[in-house]
């Protein structure tokens, strides 16, 4: 099978679904599947970096995309059958049985599986996948033109943001695709509020009278590992505190800079919103200087930053300490989890039947 066809038909590379690692091509659900009727899953998007130099691929802190999972999971109400180091190391073997050696994507969904017509949380057996696949870019990088969508975010108490269920997606994808086939590159989504929330699928920074500036939880985000890394990373190697507070829409208009976070988006600058140059229009020097320090500390080439990454082959992480939290001025509860080794425990899982 050749390596442009669907995961699903690929013999070659290795799923992991229910405990057993599968050919992907054996990896199958049901059409009656609940997730895939109703939504009723909770992921997560890792990446892994390649450092050509190193010859490792370092996936990019695993234990807090694990932790933010079983989190999700607890939301709606699904059991995930391995702790977050049985997870850790479910990754490095996946991408490892892959042999990826290149930049890639590792998804993990937990879900409602019972092959069942009704719509419910309770009484419905949970399944388990682990994927990788190699992933260049999501978005660019080389600077944005956003648009405000006229999709809200969903409100907690309609489809949790923190939790990140995949139904849920929906209204990421109706502001996505109206901000594409509106001539936008990327959306931007206010709360029922109109205050500003975050991307499609993208936490958002903007520098206001020279200072950083987010969203906080309470405006219906998705709680960003990497919104986490940039506040860390600003105050560490920028010595900026990140305040988090509410963000009226025509602030958009008058920021110097705006950037959008995530794990697929990675750092990208923000250059146009709604017509509206931001700053000079180019990418700012903030932008550009987080931008660079996130590439090197992802790609191992910043030691004091290893304990955030798991090298898949094997060499040996250098272990620094590292602050637990990041400092950040907020308004409410704190933003984020800490920092701890990551250390690959055992999981029992049946070897693959064809490796
Ligand atoms: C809706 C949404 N917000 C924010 C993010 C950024 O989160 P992270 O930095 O953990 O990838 C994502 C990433 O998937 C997302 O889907």
């Amino acid at each position: 099978m050749s390596s442009a066809a669907p995961l699903s038909q690929r013999s070659d590379m290795v799923v992991f679904l229910n405990g057993e690692y599968l050919p992907a091509d054996q990896a199958r659900v049901g059409v009656l599947t609940h997730a895939l009727s109703y939504g009723t899953g909770v992921f997560e998007g890792i990446r892994g970096y390649w450092n050509a130099e190193t010859e490792e691929n370092y996936l990019f802190r695993l234990r807090e995309h694990f932790e933010r999972m079983h989190k999700s999971a607890r939301i709606l109400q699904i059991k995930i059958p391995h702790t977050v180091d049985e997870l850790i190391e479910i990754a490095v073997e996946l991408v490892r049985r892959n042999g990826l050696r290149e930049n890639c994507y590792v998804k993990p969904l937990a879900y409602k599986a019972d092959e069942t017509i009704g719509v419910k949380l309770h009484d419905l057996a949970d399944h388990f996948y682990m994927l990788a696949v190699p992933m260049g870019d999501y978005v660019s990088t080389t600077g944005l033109r956003c648009g405000v969508s006229s999709w809200r975010r969903v409100d907690d108490n309609m489809i949790p943001a923190r939790a990140k269920v995949s139904g849920a997606y929906v209204n990421s994808a109706f502001a996505k695709t109206e901000a594409q086939q509106s001539g936008f590159d990327e959306a931007i989504m206010l709360t029922s509020e109109g205050h500003v929330s975050e991307g499609s699928a993208e936490n958002i920074f903007l520098l206001i009278n020279n200072e950083l500036v987010t969203p906080p939880p309470s405006e219906n985000i998705l709680l960003g590992v990497t919104r986490d890394t940039v506040m860390q990373i600003a105050r560490r190697e920028m010595d900026r505190i990140t305040r988090e507070r509410v963000v009226d829409r025509t602030e958009l208009y008058i920021a110097d800079e705006i950037f959008l976070t995530g794990t697929g988006a990675q750092i990208a600058p923000v250059i146009e919103v709604d017509h509206r140059p931001v700053g000079a229009g180019k990418i700012g020097p903030l932008g550009g200087e987080m931008q660079r320090l996130y590439g090197e500390i992802v790609r191992g080439k910043k030691p004091e930053y290893m304990e955030w990454l798991t090298p898949v082959y094997g060499s040996a992480p250098k272990r620094v300490p590292m602050p637990v939290q990041a400092d950040v001025a907020h308004n409410g509860h704190n933003g984020h989890n800490g920092v701890s080794v990551q250390k690959p425990a055992k999981v029992k899982a049946a070897r693959p039947a064809a490796q």
